[in-house]
């Protein structure tokens, strides 16, 4: 096999208490176990307050930028907040410019009777403006706090489990495309 695909992993939620860190988890154990994968975790909350009020160091600005430019795809953890999504995940996309373009990302969401959907569809219009492609196949858990244990396990797997297949089917696909594109010519800039 060649180089594995580096999947950046974004969290939405930055919130004290948050249940992402339990789904998060969970992707994260299923995107490293198809062995394709290697994962960064870009998590809002340990980038806060700066992300949230863009006074991010030069630094800190420079590292973010590289961990995102040198990933071939994203994973989009997210609940959702009053039918949309969170306000430190819409920062953290802001904070971040080029480094999304014609790159695959893909979502995992989180939440009441829809399962985050409604975030999932409004990032869809926001990531359509970085040139990203969003993957049409998404994991959705509608109450979520009732299929994970307290340990942070599913109680019942089996659907999550193909969902999480197939979206990770498409988001290789590509994430492989488009860094073959990428190497072969410069993602077009506008006339
Ligand atoms: C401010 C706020 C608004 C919410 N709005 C919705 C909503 O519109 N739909 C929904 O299904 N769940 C909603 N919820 C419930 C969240 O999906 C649930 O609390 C989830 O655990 C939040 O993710 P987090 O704990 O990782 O931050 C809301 C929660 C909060 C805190």
């Amino acid at each position: 096999m060649g180089e594995k695909i580096k999947v950046g992993l974004i969290y939405g939620s930055a919130r004290k208490g948050r249940f992402c860190d339990k789904v998060a988890a969970w992707a994260a154990e299923e995107i490293a176990g198809s062995g394709e994968f290697s994962i960064d975790v870009i998590d809002p909350a340990v980038l806060l307050p700066q992300v949230l009020y863009e006074a991010l160091s030069p630094q800190q600005q420079a590292t973010l930028w590289q961990r995102m430019a040198a990933a071939d795809a994203f994973v989009v953890v997210t609940p959702e907040y009053n039918h949309g999504y969170p306000a430190a995940l819409k920062s953290l996309i802001d904070s971040v410019g080029a480094e999304w373009q014609a790159k695959p990302v893909a979502f995992v969401s989180y939440g009441g009777v829809s399962g985050g959907l409604r975030a999932v569809e409004q990032l869809r219009l926001v990531f359509a403006e970085l040139h990203t492609v969003t993957i049409r196949d998404a994991v959705s858990f509608a109450g979520a706090w009732e299929q994970f244990d307290d340990a942070g396990r599913l109680r019942e797997p089996g659907r999550a489990k193909r969902s999480m297949a197939t979206m990770l089917a498409r988001l290789r696909w590509w994430a492989l495309a488009l860094r073959d594109a990428r190497g072969a010519m410069p993602y077009a800039p506008a006339a």
